[in-house]
């Protein structure tokens, strides 16, 4: 045997290895070739008779096929192991189910968020936005707060080192349109508020209203408790009712609070109304003509509503959370329901 004929059988070793079907092939390959009786070592023997030229050739390509059978027999043999199938020339099954990433969904507090949106936007409102950290001038004063007013206190409201706060209501945001934008206006303005307020199951330092205002001349206290009501009918469905109550915001005069129907007992009362069947969203009322001076509105000229809701408010009894912490808690089993 001289170098060219190793090197041709190796080559059928090779062939012989790929195409192994089983570890018996496999072993039976090993024997044949690398076996005590096999060709290698008889090659090996015979090196001592060959031609002495030949000889240093024909022991580097012996000891090629070694190297090279071994690692194709030691790789064909873990594929086997590991539950490929020794017969699939690739390594992927692609009758196996693939792995899907998990979809995400929406915050409930987005959907409600949009949900409101659409309804005031199918209204006529547009969406006006303000930033989180603003002055106390638009968080209080032209709103017509007194500087005793007790939300001033640094006990309800976070203020910065400069005298800036993190708005403690939406309200903030009707002060910059009006400042802005010469009436009629007609919005609404989502977003964050916080208070330092500790948390509970419905309390949360951090939180969300939608605020609205509408300025035009003749709007009535009629507009708003119709436009309100209206609005609840769309968002939870036309079971629900509407009740207003006196009360005071320094903002607003006359102004109510509202209150929807408990959508979770129907109003027969339950552990989420407290038993009173009826949930409190949020205030609302009629423009002080102050705080139309305060942004340099007509005050004779002009009328106006304005009005808060809470969104995480809105979130529970929609879909009957009982706690506001998990909204809060980003645990997936939670967010998840709501895809
Ligand atoms: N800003 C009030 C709050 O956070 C809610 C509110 C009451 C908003 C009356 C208004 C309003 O626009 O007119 O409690």
């Amino acid at each position: 045997m001289n170098a060219a004929e190793i090197i041709a059988l190796k080559a059928q070793a090779l062939a012989e290895a790929r195409d192994a079907t089983s570890p018996q092939d496999i072993e039976a390959i090993r024997v044949r070739y690398l076996g005590r009786k096999g060709a290698l070592p008889a090659i090996m023997k015979s090196l001592k008779d060959a031609d002495p030229v030949e000889r240093s050739e024909m022991g580097k390509q012996a000891n090629l096929f070694r190297q090279e059978l071994s690692s194709a027999l030691e790789s064909k043999a873990s594929e086997s192991e590991s539950g490929d199938t020794v017969r699939t020339p690739s390594r992927m099954d692609t009758s196996l189910p693939g792995q899907w990433p998990s979809r995400g969904s929406r915050h409930p507090i987005s959907i409600v968020i949009d949900d409101i949106t659409a309804i005031f936007r199918s209204m006529g409102f547009t969406v006006a936005d303000g930033p989180d950290i603003d002055s106390e001038h638009n968080n209080f004063d032209a709103l017509n707060t007194p500087g005793d007013h007790p939300s001033r206190d640094a006990h309800d409201t976070f203020y910065l080192d400069n005298g800036d706060l993190l708005r403690t209501q939406t309200s903030t945001v009707q002060v910059r349109v009006m400042e802005s934008t010469p009436p009629p206006i007609r919005i609404i303005a989502p977003g964050r508020c916080y208070r330092r307020d500790t948390s509970d199951a419905t309390h949360s330092a951090n939180f969300h209203q939608v605020e609205g205002l509408y300025v035009d001349r003749k709007v009535s206290l009629a507009d708003l408790k119709g436009d309100i009501t209206y609005f609840a009918h769309r968002l939870m469905g036309p079971g629900v009712q509407v009740r207003f109550r006196p009360h005071f915001f320094p903002f607003t005069e006359p102004s109510v609070e509202y209150d929807f129907s408990c959508h979770i007992c129907k109003g027969s009362g339950c552990r989420v109304c407290k038993n009173s069947g009826w949930i409190e969203i949020s205030g609302a009322g009629m423009v002080d003509p102050r705080v139309f001076e305060n942004v340099g509105y007509d005050a004779e000229a002009f009328t106006g509503y304005a009005f808060g809701m809470g969104v995480e408010r809105i979130a529970m009894i929609k879909y009957g959370i009982q706690d506001i912490r998990h909204l809060y808690d980003n645990d997936v089993r939670f967010l998840s329901q709501f895809s």
